[in-house]
């Protein structure tokens, strides 16, 4: 079953707790990204745990492995559910990703799945600053690929490019798909969207979905009518 994924992009923690006290036993899942954890920290999470969501830090890591992997240790031992790195770190940053996620495991619980940024849902062919890049959906199934070898969980993509991944690397190899636009909303800065069913048709495990939801008037309703849509094509 395909699990939401609201995304927090708020500047600070009241608005993003009151967000998320809306959401409450309607969405499974809080992603905490940039804007929020650069101003506010861990006690966000701690706010978010409080509340029982499942957490996803999308912080997006992307250093030198031993950076890469005390950074994840620091993840994992806040206790979230999900990590982000970037595919394009490579092994030796993946394997050290994994390597901190259980060192910072906290005893008793699950450790976090870590996934790896593939290519931002923002950018399309063309945009990426490098002469003779690969056509975006070849290169993000080679990036998913290399992950698995690398003893990763999973992948961030988007909806257009899970099918051909989770032939490739199997169905338990997670995908996470942002750039999710129900047909009605508008796209914004994303580029390669697809709509919460096809998303969950062509076999994603989890949506992201921010804007459509955070900005809407009565944001409770959005999030319901997306997870009907998301179960009806399941
Ligand atoms: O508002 P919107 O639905 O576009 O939000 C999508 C969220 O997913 C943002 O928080 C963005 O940082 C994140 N994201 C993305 N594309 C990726 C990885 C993460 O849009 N490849």
């Amino acid at each position: 079953m395909a699990e939401l994924v609201v995304a927090l992009d708020f500047r600070d923690a009241g608005q993003a707790l009151d967000m998320a006290r809306t959401l409450r036993g309607v969405v499974p899942w809080m992603k905490v990204g940039l804007e929020l954890f650069t101003a506010e920290g861990p006690r966000v999470i701690c706010g978010l745990k409080e509340l029982g969501f499942k957490i996803f830090l999308d912080l997006k890591f992307f250093d030198i492995p031993n950076t890469v992997q005390g950074a994840v240790r620091s993840a994992a031992s806040l206790g979230v559910d999900m990590v982000s790195i970037h595919a394009l770190g490579g092994e030796r940053m993946a394997r050290a990703a994994m390597d901190g996620c259980a060192e910072g495991v906290v005893s008793g619980q699950t450790p976090p799945l870590v996934l790896a940024v593939t290519m931002l849902t923002s950018m399309a062919a063309g945009d990426l600053p490098v002469e003779g890049a690969p056509e975006p959906s070849e290169m993000v199934l080679d990036l998913a690929v290399k992950a698995k070898q690398y003893g990763l969980n999973g992948v961030v993509c988007s909806g257009l490019e899970v099918e051909r991944i989770k032939a490739a690397c199997g169905s338990s190899f997670a995908c996470l798909t942002p750039g999710i636009r129900p047909a009605s909303a508008e796209a914004g800065d994303q580029r390669r969207v697809v709509t919460p069913g096809d998303a969950v048709r062509n076999g994603s495990d989890f949506l992201v979905v921010g804007r459509p939801v955070t900005r809407a008037e009565r944001p409770e309703a959005v999030a319901r009518a997306i997870i009907e849509e998301m179960d009806r094509a399941q």
